[in-house]
């Protein structure tokens, strides 16, 4: 998640906004810049890579000057490289902007900006900022700033400073987080996180959406939406720098996995356009695929789960036949692959081995392919030839989380795509299930009020040598998703079976108190999946069930229910992992490992 940091006071502007920006390495980057205003003019410094690269390049020729913004950016639009990196300038090099978020209709005012004779540098949506407010721009910033916001649809915090008022720096926020920090002695400070202020004060405002902040060294201004002037209570905040690392969380999976309703929300904002799936260049045309005849999805662990819900959701909406496969498997075994074969690669990172393989491999074939990837220019990404992104922001615990959850939505959309693009579907399915997807952000902030079952739950299990994970269908799935994360992060051996398969053998494994979770969500299975667990609750296991609220049936076969809220059968692995992923997280801690780190792991597998 990119990362904001500006300041307007007494002190060295430079040295504050790297010290801020190194306080939000943490949140994961991949560029890094500053632009200081020195004696009335903009300077700027922009390196790809480490933080430490910009740095060293400000070290022969510092900037001086006690006003500045900085940025460190995770590529959403454009690939990771200098003249993506922010701040972003209009032309002639007066206007400087940072930007966190999205701009949803960037490529609309780009266009409208270029029939205005503007031209760009960037593949970003943020130098569209930049130039729209010098489109605006008359003889007053804070004027041209309104209007150009205006103009902006998605999410977005800004931190914007101009030659043209050198005493001034302004900051927005709408939907993305920004922070002030005020100090009556050293100035103000804008930053995405309040790591990168604790160093100066404590005094923060949290800012809401739609308020913009103009400051000067002396002092500074806060008007709503309505561009009313506002008073804002300043908190004090208590906590230490390396709590507040994490948000005030302990760890960054429990961090990660309450990030999910915001990054799914992130992740529908950029696959729609005005109402409509858009999936830009993430997708084929319909005679591109109407060129193919069979889909292959191929990825690695829990990307793998991931992709064998695709299949249900290609096979549901589009009537198209999919075979999922592992990654170290495909690329030794893939018989059939040729240029009527569409592979698509799902990669948190872009990177793994296995599956830069299995790509290389189909493309040797002829394979057309597809990448769902949360790295912007990663390996995969750039292999493949077409590109959908996760939107879920770094992601640091090695336990992916809201990773799954944001490729479970990229998957959905890709197969409601095709299935428009192949007239396998009605426009009023399309909304409908849409309107579905659009109801998971809150229905998973609902899970996660009350989070007491699963720390009892986690006492209880984690002593066990031995734990089952089960269901049917699409709640196999689940469960073996639920089954992965557990034994990751607990190091308790658990297995996960297709709930109907037990009795052909596993069944024997079964003894007093063997802890069991089966998933019962998927409607035409949950009697089936109850009845398999009274099998085992006869057989002495401890039982507890994961199923929709209302289907109070499984309290007859189960120990203990967890309820999930519902929604449609196809959408419920979105739902159902996250009481998994919270079981997985309090069995860690219970037990006193590293969960961000569990042993023997990496977070990019980038060996065979
Ligand atoms: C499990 C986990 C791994 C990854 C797998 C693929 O929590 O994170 O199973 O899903 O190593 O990694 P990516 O998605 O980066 O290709």
């Amino acid at each position: 998640m990119c990362g904001i940091v500006g300041y307007c006071g007494r002190l060295n502007a430079q040295d504050v906004v790297i010290n801020g920006l190194e306080k939000l390495e943490y949140r994961g980057y991949d560029s890094a810049g500053i632009s200081i205003l020195e004696n009335s003019s903009l300077r700027t410094k922009k390196k790809a890579g480490r933080l430490i690269n910009l740095e060293n390049a400000l070290k022969d020729d510092p900037f001086k000057g006690n006003i500045g913004i900085g940025h460190t950016r995770w590529a959403t639009h454009g690939v990771p490289n200098e003249t993506n990196a922010h701040p972003h300038l209009n032309t002639n090099g007066t206007i400087s902007v940072v930007h966190n978020g999205i701009i949803e209709n960037y490529l609309d005012l780009k266009e409208f900006l270029i029939s205005e004779g503007y031209t760009f540098k960037s593949e970003t949506d943020t130098e569209v900022v930049a130039q729209l407010i010098d489109y605006y721009y008359e003889d007053d910033l804070f004027t041209a700033v309104t209007k150009a916001i205006s103009k902006l649809k998605g999410a977005y915090a800004l931190g914007i400073v101009s030659e043209n008022e050198p005493d001034k720096l302004i900051a927005v926020r709408h939907a993305s987080p920004l922070v002030l920090g005020v100090s009556d002695e050293l100035g103000t400070f804008i930053a995405s996180d309040i790591p990168s202020l604790l160093e100066y004060t404590r005094d923060v405002i949290y800012l809401d959406n739609g308020e913009i902040v103009v400051a000067d060294k002396d002092s500074y201004t806060i008007y709503n939406e309505n561009l009313e002037e506002v008073e804002k209570e300043i908190s004090k905040i208590t906590w230490s720098l390396e709590a507040a690392t994490k948000d005030g969380f302990e760890h960054f999976m429990i961090k990660e996995i309450f990030e999910q309703p915001r990054a799914i929300e992130e992740a529908i904002l950029n696959k729609m356009k005005d109402d409509e799936i858009n999936l830009s260049t993430g997708t084929f045309t319909k005679e591109e695929l109407n060129e193919i005849n069979q889909i292959y999805i191929v990825a690695c662990g829990t990307a793998y789960h991931a992709g064998q819900v695709g299949k249900f959701a290609f096979e549901q909406f589009a009537h198209i036949p999919v075979t999922t496969d592992i990654a170290s498997e495909f690329r030794y075994n893939s018989p059939f692959i040729d240029d009527k074969t569409l592979l698509i690669l799902v990669s948190q990172s872009g990177e793994t081995a296995d599956t830069l393989a299995a790509l290389r491999e189909g493309k040797k074939h002829g394979a057309k392919t597809i990448s769902i990837t949360n790295v912007v220019g990663s390996s995969i990404a750039r292999e493949t030839d077409k590109v959908l992104y996760c939107y879920a922001g770094p992601e640091i615990s090695v336990a992916s989380t809201k990773a799954y959850t944001t490729q479970l939505i990229a998957l959905y959309f890709l197969a409601l795509d095709f299935a428009k693009k192949l007239n396998k579907i009605s426009d009023e399915e399309i909304k409908n299930i849409i309107n579905e997807i659009k109801e998971l952000p809150n229905k998973i902030n609902s899970m996660l009020k009350d989070l007491d079952i699963y720390k009892n739950i986690a006492e209880e299990i984690k002593d066990s040598q031995s734990i089952f994970y089960l269901g049917r269908g699409l709640d196999f799935i689940s469960a073996k998703e639920g089954a992965l994360k557990l034994k990751e992060t607990s190091y308790i051996h658990t297995e996960s079976f297709p709930a109907g398969e037990l009795k052909h053998g596993s069944i024997a494994l079964i003894e007093d108190g063997t802890k069991v979770f089966t998933i019962a969500t998927q409607s035409k299975l949950v009697e089936k999946t109850a009845s398999n667990s009274q099998e085992l609750t006869s057989r002495g296991a401890h039982v507890y069930s994961i199923g929709r609220v209302g289907d109070t049936l499984l309290e007859k076969s189960a120990d203990k229910v967890i309820y999930v809220p519902n929604s449609l059968d196809v959408l419920m692995p979105v739902l159902t992992v996250v009481p998994e992923q919270l079981i997985a997280y309090f069995t860690s801690v219970a037990k006193g490992n590293d969960v961000d780190k569990p042993r023997n792991l990496a977070k990019s597998v980038t060996v065979e």
